[in-house]
């Protein structure tokens, strides 16, 4: 049983993206695993202002705002899952300041410590998610994240629920 976090990056509570989250929850929790999503939109997590607190004495942020539910929850969980729509070829603002924030549990703890699996669920207009991709393949190569796969477009949901149930 893995304890799974979901980063959602969408604005639409019950858009397109939202509906592979759900998709995805539905799959994991038939499995036993444990789910927690984050519902970045209405989240108070303000942008990273490379301090670099925490990589002196911040614990683990110097900043103190919601981020740190999502930094407790990190430090447990076995699996994170990035949610967002395309925009303008990347992803949503919401899902880039969380990313970005994480840096401070990879200066205190180390990369080492902060390995987890990982997947993508994403929704656009159109069948264009080359860039949205490699951002995602780029950032959790750079963490040194394991991805467990990417889930792209709203007719995905099986597809979600079945990489959700393949956890365990
Ligand atoms: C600000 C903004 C930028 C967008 N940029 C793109 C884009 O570059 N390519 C695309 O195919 N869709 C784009 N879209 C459409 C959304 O990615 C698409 O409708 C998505 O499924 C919406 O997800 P949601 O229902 O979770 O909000 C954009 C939408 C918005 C609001």
């Amino acid at each position: 049983m893995a304890n799974i976090i979901i980063l959602n990056g969408s604005p639409r509570k019950n858009g397109n993206t939202s509906s592979l989250v759900k998709s995805f929850t539905d799959g994991a929790k038939a499995s036993g695993n444990t789910v927690k999503e984050f519902y970045l939109q209405t989240m108070t997590i303000r942008g990273c202002m490379a301090c670099m607190g925490c990589s002196r004495n911040a614990d683990p942020c110097a900043q103190k705002d919601e981020m740190k539910q999502i930094y407790d929850a990190f430090m447990t969980c076995d699996v994170v899952i990035l949610s967002s729509p395309v925009y303008f070829l990347g992803i949503s603002g919401v899902l880039k300041t969380a990313v970005d924030r994480m840096i401070a549990v990879f200066a205190k703890y180390g990369y080492e410590a902060c390995q987890r699996d990982c997947a993508l669920l994403m929704t656009s207009d159109d069948p264009q998610y080359d860039e949205s991709v490699n951002w995602y393949r780029n950032y959790v190569d750079s963490v040194g994240w394991n991805s467990l796969g990417e889930v792209l477009g709203s007719g995905s949901a099986q597809a979600a629920y079945d990489l959700g149930a393949s956890i365990n």
